[in-house]
C-alpha cells in the first residue's frame, strides 16, 4: 500500500472509517505494523514503561525517544508515523519545543508530533509546529505525563464540571492548529460528543466505540506487558506466553545437549581431521 499520508486519513475520516493506530518502539514492531498495515504508528512515550523499563514517562529522555523513532521509521512503510514529545521538550518556551519537534522530524523521520495537555504554552507551541509545517497531534483526558499532578492514572471528565474543560481544551487545540486529538481514558459519552464537535479525528484509547480511531499499546495488545493492565485493554494475542516457551526450550535442550544437533553445525572438509591430527 502507499504511504498513508494526512490526507488518507482525512479521507479516511471523512467516510467514518475508523483509523487504527498502535503504538510501535523497534524496528520489528514498525515491521508487524507495516505488513498487516495499520492506518498510524505511534513512537508513544510509553516507551518508557514497556521498553525501556523506567518507572514512568517522565523519565524518557529526548535522545532515547528519538533513537527510538528513527529505528521504527526504518521498518515503516506505509503507515502514518507519529513520535511523541517527551516530557520536558515543550515545556520550557515555543523556540525550545519547536527545535525539539524539528529534531524528532529531521533525526527520527516522524510525520508527526504529539503533545499532551492544553496550558496556553502548549498551545502556542501547536500553533509554532502548525506554523512550521510539523503536524502536530493534541492529546487530552488521562495525560501520563503530569500524572503526579494528577494524582495517579484515573479516568478523566466523570462529572460535569470535569468534562467541561476537556471540551473546552478540544476546541481550543484544534483552533491552534492541531490536526488530530488523542482522547485517553475518558467516558464514552463525551469522547462522542467531542468528536461530533470538531472537524479533525478524534483517536480513542479508553475513551468508547465512537472516536474516529482506535489506539492502544502494543505490549498491551500482544499481551508482553505484565505491569498493570488497564480496564480498557484487550489483548489480541499471547506473545507472552509463546516467548516464554521459547526460552524454556531454548534452555531446556542445551542443558540436555540436545541442542544443537547434528545439523545444526559444520564439519570439516572430508580428509582435511585426519591431515590435522597426523
Ligand atoms: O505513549 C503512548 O503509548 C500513548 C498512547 C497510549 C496514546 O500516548
Ligand atoms: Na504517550
Amino acid at each position: 500500500p502507499p504511504k498513508t499520508t494526512l490526507h488518507t486519513l482525512y479521507q479516511l475520516h471523512a467516510s467514518r472509517t475508523p483509523i487504527t493506530v498502535l503504538t510501535a518502539y523497534d524496528y520489528p514492531t514498525a515491521r508487524a505494523c507495516s505488513a498487516h498495515p495499520v492506518d498510524i504508528t505511534l513512537v508513544g512515550d510509553s516507551l518508557a514503561q514497556v521498553a525501556l523499563g523506567l518507572p514512568s514517562t517522565t523519565h524518557l529522555t529526548l535522545d532515547a525517544l528519538i533513537h527510538h523513532t528513527a529505528a521504527v521509521a526504518r521498518g515503516t512503510t506505509s503507515p502514518f508515523l507519529i513520535a511523541d514529545m517527551p516530557f520536558g521538550s515543550y515545556h520550557t518556551d515555543v523556540p525550545s519545543a519547536l527545535a525539539n519537534a524539528v529534531r524528532i522530524v529531521r533525526e527520527g523521520s516522524a510525520d508527526a508530533v504529539k503533545l499532551e495537555g492544553s496550558s496556553p504554552l502548549v498551545r502556542s507551541v501547536v500553533r509554532a509546529l502548525a506554523d512550521a509545517g510539523i503536524p502536530p497531534v493534541a492529546h487530552l483526558g488521562l495525560l501520563p505525563q503530569r500524572v503526579a499532578a494528577m494524582g495517579g492514572y484515573r479516568v478523566q471528565g466523570r462529572t460535569a464540571a470535569d468534562a467541561r474543560p476537556i471540551i473546552r481544551d478540544a476546541r481550543l487545540l484544534q483552533a491552534a492548529g492541531a490536526v488530530a486529538l488523542v482522547l485517553e481514558a475518558v467516558p464514552a459519552a463525551l469522547a462522542a460528543y467531542i468528536t461530533a464537535s470538531l472537524r479533525i479525528p478524534t483517536i480513542g484509547i479508553g475513551a468508547g466505540p465512537h472516536t474516529s480511531g482506535q489506539v492502544l499499546v502494543w505490549d498491551d495488545v500482544m499481551a508482553t506487558w505484565e505491569g498493570h493492565k488497564a480496564k480498557f485493554v484487550r489483548r489480541f494475542a499471547d506473545v507472552g506466553a509463546e516467548v516464554g516457551r521459547g526460552v524454556a526450550g531454548y534452555v531446556d535442550a542445551v542443558r540436555r545437549r540436545e541442542f544443537p544437533g547434528e545439523k545444526e553445525g559444520y564439519a570439516m572438509r572430508p580428509g582435511e581431521w585426519e591431515k590435522l591430527m597426523q
